[in-house]
């Protein structure tokens, strides 16, 4: 959250800088829990990662914006270990996911509730079941236990009428709900979202952005939104990264980023066709 003005070219040094020393915060400030440091990543000959700096902030909704095919699925894939940088390093809580060995990567993966992009649902097994999954697999509890905390998560997201069905039967947005009650489901203290408003009208986006709000209000936790929808990110956004072309434009406070200077954070936030940003 820098005061430094920002240079008018949108893709200078400066403007793209998510340095958090540049922004006068410790790298091993508590208040950031994900430290993404210059992270690289090449695949199939393409930069897709091409010095990702990005800093996500404890106990609040992050919201990292880009267009289409600009890499925020494959960074997520990195925050959670399943794709690993060329180079840079992704630290959270302190920890180097790259360098974690297997058994601890896990235990990490266990603490976070990913919300896939497609929902990701098992189709063979009812709502039930697919909330109910990652308990069975990774915890000890007894089956009233998860039964406990099933229901309630199914209550949290309105589907408690519909726990018997399977995901073929449900909408879009119901998917999208049963994936969160899923994601929610182990308590974790970091939840992941990938374009959580993805195949949905702009009424049931709207729905689930509050709904994940609610859910942040109730149970705290670090939450990034990856999306490129930038009416959800004004509606819920309280931090906001811009990505694109492999790296993070500028990042900070939602108010901070609304106002922003930078004439490309400028345009995609207004969604204006004037600017730098062109179809390319
Ligand atoms: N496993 C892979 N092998 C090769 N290329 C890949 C792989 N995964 C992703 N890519 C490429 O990386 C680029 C970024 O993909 P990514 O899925 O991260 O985009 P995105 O920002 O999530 O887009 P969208 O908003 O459409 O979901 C795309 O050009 C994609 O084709
Ligand atoms: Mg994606």
């Amino acid at each position: 959250m820098s005061d430094e003005p920002v240079s008018d070219d949108p893709m200078s040094d400066d403007a793209l800088t998510g340095d958090p020393a540049a922004a006068g915060v410790a790298m091993d400030d508590p208040y950031w829990s994900i430290h993404c440091v210059d992270v690289h990543k090449r695949l199939g000959g393409v930069a897709i990662l091409d010095g990702v700096t990005l800093d996500v902030p404890d106990d609040t909704i992050t919201i990292v914006l880009g267009p289409s095919g600009t890499g925020k699925s494959v960074l997520i894939k990195h925050l959670i270990g399943l794709m690993f940088p060329d180079s840079g390093d992704i630290l959270i809580h302190g920890d180097s996911v790259p360098r974690l060995p297997l058994p601890q990567l896990l235990a990490l993966r266990r603490r976070i509730g990913v919300l896939f992009q497609d929902g990701a649902l098992f189709g063979s097994m009812n709502i039930y079941d697919n909330v109910a999954f990652p308990l069975r697999q990774n915890t000890e509890r007894s089956e009233s236990e998860i039964a406990d905390v099933v229901k309630q998560r199914l209550a949290d997201v309105g589907l408690t009428a519909f726990e018997g069905l399977f995901p073929s039967e449900l909408s879009g947005g119901m998917r999208k709900r049963a994936g969160f009650a899923r994601a929610l489901c182990t308590e974790p203290d970091i939840v992941i979202f990938d374009e959580p408003d993805s195949g949905l009208d702009p009424v049931r986006t709207a729905l689930l952005c509050e709904l994940i709000q609610e859910m942040h209000a109730t149970y705290g936790g670090t939450y990034i939104v990856v999306t490129h929808d930038i009416a959800a990110a004004r509606r819920i956004g309280e931090y906001i990264a811009v990505l694109w072309k492999g790296r993070i434009v500028q990042s900070g406070a939602a108010a901070e980023m609304f106002a922003s200077e930078n004439p490309f954070v400028r345009q995609f936030l207004s969604g204006s066709a004037s600017g730098p940003l062109g179809m390319d």
